[in-house]
């Protein structure tokens, strides 16, 4: 008797998603990802919400205080994207608006979604251009870290880079070939989308800079990143996805640099042509 329908996926062809929906206590329900059961709604659809003063108060302080650190660290395409989007400090912005910037630079809308999303969803979204975002601020007490996305990480962190031609382009490129991926090319992809997307670093003008959503968004990460504590790796796809040993909750202590956005689009549909996924 064959026992395939009832073997479980290996351990290391498991995506977080999966190991996250497996864990059984103590999870905080923020970290389990979701199936969006119908459309989420998208640009001029999405309504603002009526937050509280506080919430824009938090707001303004995650802003506030990250806006000290990142001129000089974040590489000029984050910055340059802070000013199409307008991001202010005074007030969570409305994601209707940010849509309709991002798509007249890009072509990119945005999703609302209500937090973490199931994979499956995440990927389709962003192969058809749309950013899912949350539209939540975190509570006062997570001004250093949230286990799951808020708007400040998702907006302040994600959505400037989304400016950047090239880097919109690998997004939703990442998006289609995430979605032919299974077995353990979805692990591999997930550790690219962890040394790009949240924690890349870029070379510019001979200097190290930040564009990684999961560090322009995090007060420490900043200036970790940047100091010698970390140790540096050229941008390598094979180097990247065979990279199991990466720290989620902590501090990272490897990172990858690029030479250019050219590089990443390049190396990813290298890397993923080469595997049948695109
Ligand atoms: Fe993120």
């Amino acid at each position: 008797m064959s026992d395939a329908v009832d073997t479980p996926t290996p351990e290391e062809e498991r995506s977080a998603f999966e190991k996250a929906q497996e864990e059984e206590e103590d999870v905080d329900p923020r970290t389990i990802p979701e199936k969006l059961e119908e459309e989420p709604p998208i640009g001029d659809e999405i309504e603002y919400p009526d937050y509280p003063e506080e919430d824009h108060e938090t707001w303004r302080i995650l802003v506030e205080r990250q806006m000290e650190q990142l001129p000089g660290r974040a590489c000029d395409a984050y910055m340059r994207g802070q000013e199409v989007l307008q991001l202010e400090a005074d007030q969570i912005p409305d994601l209707a608006d940010l849509s309709r910037r991002l798509n007249k630079e890009t072509g990119w809308t945005v999703a609302n979604v209500p937090g973490l999303i199931h994979e499956k969803d995440f990927f389709s979204l962003l192969s058809e251009r749309k950013f899912p975002s949350t539209n939540y601020i975190r509570g006062r007490d997570e001004l250093d870290y949230t286990p799951a996305p808020d708007c400040f990480h998702d907006i302040f962190g994600h959505m400037p880079m989304l400016t950047q031609p090239e880097f919109a382009d690998f997004y939703q490129m990442y998006g289609k070939a995430a979605q032919n991926a299974d077995g353990a090319d979805r692990p591999r992809l997930e550790r690219f989308h962890w040394f790009t997307v949240e924690f890349g670093l870029i070379r510019e003008n001979g200097e190290k800079r930040i564009f990684g959503a999961g560090i322009v968004s995090s007060n420490e990460e900043v200036t970790h990143a940047l100091s010698d504590e970390v140790t540096l790796h050229p941008f390598d796809p094979e180097h990247i996805v065979e990279k199991d040993d990466y720290e989620v909750y902590n501090l990272q202590d490897e990172l990858f640099v690029l030479d250019s956005f050219e590089q990443l689009v390049d190396g990813f549909r290298d890397w993923t042509t080469s595997k049948g996924l695109l």
